[in-house]
């Protein structure tokens, strides 16, 4: 995504929010030419340190010769292991590989394991990191916009299974995650706008302001104005940070970063974790859905599933279930019970939904009846 707004003068000093984990706390850098400058952070953070990149084969051809140079250069030794891309890499075979190889590569307690890449490669290097010799140190330098803002922060680290999407995991967090926004001016644009819809989430979820603010701005987000750009992932991470830091394991809050994700994780199930429905798609379709169904419920006002919805369609997302390809076929009404049912956010068989009061006003419902999901779902196929 060339733009010509994206200048080099603008924020040189990185934006910072720490994650705040007592011991485990850590730090969050937002701004530009990130990926040169790590070399010197890392190495200001562990002197000495040896470490493995692991990417992918397409963040490697734009990313990999830029960190591996600047890590050389603060003379931090380092190897690269370069995956496929995809979903499909977030399997234990995938896991069992990189394992291997980072014990191949002699990675110790001591060393450093870095994630460069989008959501997928960081779930899967978080995790094997997290049981690599019982736990290694692992840096997050996520390459998606998705990743920026949401699958990078938190310490949430896992695989796929035929069963569901991250039901395979560990809680393991980063010491540090870096953000360089001039890394998403090789992102496919259908990928920025996924990762947009995670941005948006934030508003809904939290901060009516700032989805406000997202109405105003969306166009010079897209248009990868820095100034529009920093601010909308500077206020993501700082949601998140500030969610994670009270509720690191998803005992209660934690939970509302997943509005539109019960929905969209079935969906992405139904279409097979690929390139028909991206993760973004599936959950911006999901929070159109959980306000349509919170406005059934009588729990919102009326209209604020339209108004969501038309956000979704400004940002050229999906927000229907027939926007998705081949909806009638493989999205059907028992497939969809059998994937919610078996969701990770099921807890003692009972349902687990985002709801919302108002936007900027989520919460946690745990009380609905299979049967009204049911009648709902009938009602959106
Ligand atoms: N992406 C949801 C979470 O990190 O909790």
């Amino acid at each position: 995504m060339a733009s010509e707004h994206m200048s080099k003068q603008a924020l040189k000093e990185p934006e910072t929010i720490t994650v705040a984990l007592g011991e485990r706390s850590y730090d969050i850098c937002i701004g530009n030419d990130l990926l040169d400058q790590a070399g010197p952070i890392i190495e200001q953070l562990r002197p000495g340190v040896k470490c493995s990149i692991v990417t992918d084969e397409n963040v490697a051809r734009h990313h990999l010769a830029p960190l591996q140079t600047s890590l050389e250069t603060a003379g931090i030794k380092n190897k690269a292991i370069t995956l496929k891309p995809g979903e499909q890499t977030k399997s234990f075979d995938q896991l069992s590989a990189l394992v291997e190889n980072l014990l191949e590569q002699k990675i110790e307690r001591g060393d450093l394991v870095i994630a460069l890449g989008g959501g997928v490669i960081g779930d899967l290097t978080g995790f094997a990191a997290s049981i690599l010799r019982r736990g290694v140190d692992f840096i997050q330098i996520p390459t998606s916009l998705l990743a920026q803002v949401d699958s990078s922060v938190g310490g949430k680290t896992g695989i796929n299974s035929q069963y569901g999407k991250n039901l395979i995991g560990a809680f393991h967090q980063p010491i540090l995650v870096l953000c360089d926004i001039d890394v998403l001016k090789t992102l496919e644009p259908r990928q920025f706008h996924a990762g947009y819809a995670e941005v948006v989430k934030y508003g809904l979820i939290r901060d009516a302001d700032f989805f406000h603010w997202l109405e105003d701005n969306r166009a010079k987000i897209y248009d990868l104005n820095p100034e529009a750009l920093i601010h909308a992932i500077k206020t993501s991470c700082m949601m998140k940070a500030a969610i994670v830091s009270e509720d690191e394991k998803e005992h209660g809050l934690r939970a509302l970063l997943n509005l539109g994700h019960t929905f969209g994780h079935a969906f992405e199930a139904l279409t097979g974790y690929g390139d028909k429905l991206l993760h973004g798609e599936a959950i911006a379709i999901g929070m159109v859905l959980a306000f349509e169904f919170s406005q059934q419920l009588n729990l919102c006002d009326q209209g604020l599933a339209n108004r969501v919805q038309s956000h979704f369609q400004d940002a050229q997302l999906p927000t229907k279930i027939q926007d998705i390809p081949d909806a009638a076929q493989i999205i059907t009404l028992d497939a969809l019970m059998e994937k919610m049912a078996q969701d990770k956010k099921v807890e003692r068989s009972q349902l687990v939904f985002i709801l919302a009061k108002a936007i900027g006003e989520a919460f946690v419902s745990r009380d609905i009846k299979p049967q009204t999901l049911k009648r709902f779902l009938e009602q959106n196929l």
